[in-house]
């Protein structure tokens, strides 16, 4: 018996099961936006204040990766700084494969966000009246600014207090969405694919909700918990990723996941993320003996882009059989130290490390998601009516590797694209017409409880552990294939149990993530060439002349450059 819907690209032809049952809605949002991180919020604020907008989030509201930012973001804010140099910087951290237009758009647009975060209330971190600057790896400018070493934190908290603010914004925490619902779900063939809502398992009252949009944002973040190890809040789960690809959106890139090289190395803390911008204000990587190494593989020394440092680390690990190595910033005076990193400085100190003296230990763990839901200039997707803004994004900014701190600078572009094109379109009789077709409601009336939940665990460790082991900082083309098989393995299993159990909020993260981990794994295997995060030792080199996009469409793989037409 499989009753639980699956809204399948394979399915969109055929309406769904008749055993459904029609039933009236909430009424319906004229934005839904699934996500209340950087680019969420940022979309949510830059709407038209009359328009009826619902904000969900699976966890407490501000439960993403952007809580946990710390480096800052990155902008040219000083005169002797500039755009030609901040574009330079990121498209060559992304080894060529950045799209020139989109970075030259972000980059020139920077110090206007950064000027509208400032009207709220940011709190950046100032030095005698002035932003600070801090400086990261693959930055040739001191050009990240911050709020001390918890810029996230600070940034989510302004976002949400003027969210707050806004009469006509609902937040709504602990829902979490399993589904897109578009028109050729309901059997509607006609026309172009339009989105209609999402399905949403409310974790409060355990029942799920049929949300009805006119527009339907994705701002879901990444996917870095596909692996074992990472810097990212458990939510990191390709959400968003998995539900576009369902409902026949393309994906691109999503073979470079970043290794982010100095997570606290610490068993207590699950994950800790120890700032770039460590390095950036001299900290060295050492050996177990204090040997500094980065020089040796790149003249940037310990500000060389992500990609590079996080494969010298693995490399140094590797050889000498190591747990860990060592980032050193005690040789700077402790009350430099304390002021510039409160919260890296107070966290290590609880495992007992006190980072003005001593060493701290560090490894490198999943942290960004490169690649990710194709979308335009306006951040259109491929279906009608739905967006994609932020980590779940595939802008064309971050090509084979993203500079530090330019995440949250794209999640707040893109967040105010997508909200101008909205607002644009906001009597555009496309995105009104559908409002009046019944959607049927879930029906949960033939499936039971799980009676092995820890299939659900298993699969989860099973999966993740899997990813880490074969689809790391170097890959092989065996150790891909080997990933692939046990992919597909766990991917029949979990389909299955999705499709006989009640859905819980650990078995729709674990449908997407298996979702992602085959997407991630497809992606590897079709690039045949070393670049950027990619790193493959059956191809080591680069492969010369322009370099492709690797684009995913749903049921074939197709590799192209193009973005979806708006
Ligand atoms: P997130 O902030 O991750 O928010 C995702 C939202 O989607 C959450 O509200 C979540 O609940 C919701 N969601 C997900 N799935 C569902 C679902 N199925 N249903 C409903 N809601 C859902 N970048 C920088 O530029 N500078 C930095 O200094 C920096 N430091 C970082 C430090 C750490 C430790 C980490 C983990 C990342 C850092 N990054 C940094 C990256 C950056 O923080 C993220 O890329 C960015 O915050 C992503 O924002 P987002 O809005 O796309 O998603
Ligand atoms: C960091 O502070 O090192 C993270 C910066 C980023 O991921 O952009």
């Amino acid at each position: 018996m499989l009753v639980n819907m699956m809204l399948h690209p394979t399915q969109i032809n055929s309406p769904l099961e008749k055993s459904l049952t029609m039933q009236k809605t909430r009424s319906p949002f004229d934005v839904l936006i699934l996500g209340s991180g950087a680019a969420g919020l940022s979309c949510a604020l830059h709407l038209p204040a009359g328009l009826r907008v619902g904000i969900l989030s699976k966890n407490a509201i501000d439960e993403g990766s952007t809580q946990w930012a710390q480096g800052g973001i990155a902008a040219v804010m000083d005169v002797s700084d500039s755009f030609d140099s901040h574009i330079h910087d990121t498209l060559d951290a992304g080894a060529g494969l950045p799209d020139t237009k989109v970075v030259e758009r972000i980059v020139r647009e920077a110090p206007q966000l950064m000027d509208w975060l400032l009207r709220l209330g940011m709190p950046f971190t100032r030095d005698q009246g002035k932003l600070h600057l801090t400086r990261e790896g693959g930055h040739s400018h001191r050009r990240v600014a911050h709020a001390h070493d918890a810029t996230g934190a600070a940034l989510e908290t302004t976002l949400l207090h003027a969210a707050r603010a806004r009469k006509t914004l609902t937040l709504l925490d602990n829902h979490t969405a399993i589904d897109l619902i578009t028109s050729r779900h309901l059997g509607i063939t006609s026309e172009e694919n339009r989105c209609l809502g999402v399905y949403a398992l409310n974790r409060s009252s355990g029942h799920i909700e049929t949300l009805r949009a006119h527009c339907v944002v994705l701002a879901t973040g990444g996917a870095s918990k596909v692996y074992l190890y990472t810097t990212n809040p458990d939510g990191s789960t390709g959400d968003g990723i998995a539900m576009a690809w369902r409902a026949g959106c393309r994906v691109a890139n999503l073979e470079f996941m970043q290794f982010h090289p100095t997570a606290l190395y610490e068993p207590r803390a699950k994950t800790f993320l120890i700032s770039e911008a460590v390095r950036g204000e001299g900290g060295r990587l050492v050996l177990p003996d204090g040997t500094p190494f980065m020089q040796r593989y790149d003249a940037r020394g310990e500000l060389a882009p992500r990609d590079i440092v996080a494969r010298a680390i693995d490399y140094e690990m590797k050889r000498l059989g190591l747990d860990c190595v060592y980032l050193d910033i005690s040789h700077k005076p402790p009350e430099f130290v304390r002021e510039h990193f409160p919260t890296i400085y107070a966290r290590c100190l609880e495992y007992g490390y006190d980072i003005t003296r001593q060493p701290i230990p560090v490894v490198p763990a999943a942290h960004y998601t490169c690649g990710g839901v194709m979308v335009d200039e306006n951040g259109r997707t491929d279906i009608d009516g739905l967006y994609a803004a932020g980590e779940v994004s595939h802008t064309g900014l971050h090509g084979a590797n993203r500079l530090a701190s330019n995440s949250l600078l794209e999640c707040m572009v893109y967040g105010r694209a997508a909200a101008l094109d909205i607002a644009k379109r906001r009597r555009d009789p496309k995105l009104n017409r559908d409002m009046q077709l019944e959607i049927p409601a879930w029906d949960e009336s033939q499936v039971s409880d799980s009676d092995e939940e820890v299939v659900v665990s298993h699969n989860w460790h099973e999966l993740r552990q899997t990813m880490w082991d074969y689809v790391g900082i170097v890959r092989t083309r065996k150790r891909l294939s080997r990933a692939m098989n046990r992919i597909e393995l766990l991917k029949r299993e979990i389909d299955e149990y999705y499709g006989n159990f009640r859905v819980t909020h650990n078995l729709i993260e674990l449908r997407n993530l298996v979702t992602v981990a085959e997407l991630i794994v497809r992606s590897a295997m079709e690039r045949k060439e070393s670049r950027g995060l990619h790193y493959i030792l059956d191809y080591p080199e680069l492969i010369e002349g322009e370099p492709g996009n690797t684009v995913l469409v749903p049921n074939e793989i197709k590799a192209c450059d193009k973005q979806p037409s708006s």
